[in-house]
């Protein structure tokens, strides 16, 4: 029997009809195949629900860090969930679901090339990606509001109850390092996180506004000091592999029906990040 793989997947919008046909779609290589879900799931609990429920009936395992569409409250939003309460809303969810949150004990993947420790992170952004347009946060906001390129956490995803998007995000920096540093250092670990740990990526956005909401420059060395062979990420929607370090990135979105129809590869397949050589 195969030893299974690791698969990933981010950004699965399955808000869009095309994303929950293509979720529909999507099926494990073999029965031990596990599936890292990197946020960005749905904008509504009902379909988060839905998507997540529908992966872990054919996936050995799944793991699910957050994104910043779950995250978000509309007016319209039954629950009224906001900020904190809501994210530990959607851990409940995932744990009727029997699905891995970043609440859990990180797992043990043993499958060929491992052992190594899948890190589902849940880390937000704090604007210091900013820099990249401006000295600082309040200037780099500001440019972003001229350049009409403003992402809609600014209106709906709440800090509650954190003053800011930034205190939320330090908040669960130091808890999050301290587990990680917690952790067996011998073990090689697998990073998940909805946004990229590194800047680099961003510098590839067509609006360079948009990267103080993509991630936070204390992950800048999280790849080298907690043992990544692999860092699995999603938001910019932006699907490639790069390296860093001799580090792999691999960005697995699938995003939105519009942006795939742009791409050479239309393809929402998950991802296979081990065993490393693809189809091993
Ligand atoms: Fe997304
Ligand atoms: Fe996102």
């Amino acid at each position: 029997m195969s030893d299974g793989a690791l698969l990933a997947v981010s950004d699965l919008h399955v808000d869009h009809a095309e994303n929950r046909e293509a979720v529909r779609e999507m099926r494990p290589r073999s029965a031990r195949d596990w599936l890292v879900v990197c946020g960005d799931v749905a904008d509504g609990l009902a379909r988060f629900e839905w998507a997540l429920g529908t992966l872990r009936e054919r996936f050995s395992t799944v793991v699910w860090a957050p994104g910043n569409h779950e995250l978000l409250t509309y007016r319209d939003d039954p629950s009224g969930l906001r900020g904190e309460a809501r994210y530990r809303h959607l851990v409940g969810l995932c744990r009727e679901l029997g699905v891995l949150t970043p609440e859990d004990p990180f797992p043990l993947w043993q499958g060929a090339d491992g052992p190594v420790r899948v890190a589902p992170l849940f880390l937000l952004y704090d604007y210091s990606f900013g820099r990249n347009v401006a000295a600082t946060p309040e200037a780099a906001l500001r440019r972003a509001f001229d350049a009409g390129v403003v992402c809609v956490d600014e209106f709906l995803l709440h800090p509650d109850p954190y003053p800011s998007r930034a205190a939320w995000c330090a908040a669960r920096l130091t808890e999050t390092e301290r587990r990680l540093a917690a952790e067996n250092p011998s073990l090689p670990t697998v990073l998940v996180n909805h946004f990229p740990l590194t800047v680099h990526p961003t510098r590839a956005l067509r609006h360079p506004e948009f990267a103080q909401w993509c991630g936070t420059v204390h992950t800048a060395d999280w790849h080298r000091r907690f043992g990544a062979v692999a860092v699995v990420y999603g938001h910019l929607h932006m699907p490639h592999t790069s390296w860093q370090g001799g580090v792999r990135f691999e960005e697995v979105s699938i995003g939105y029906p519009r942006e795939r129809r742009r791409r050479r590869s239309r393809s929402c397949e998950p991802r296979q990040i081990l065993p490393e050589a693809y189809g091993a």
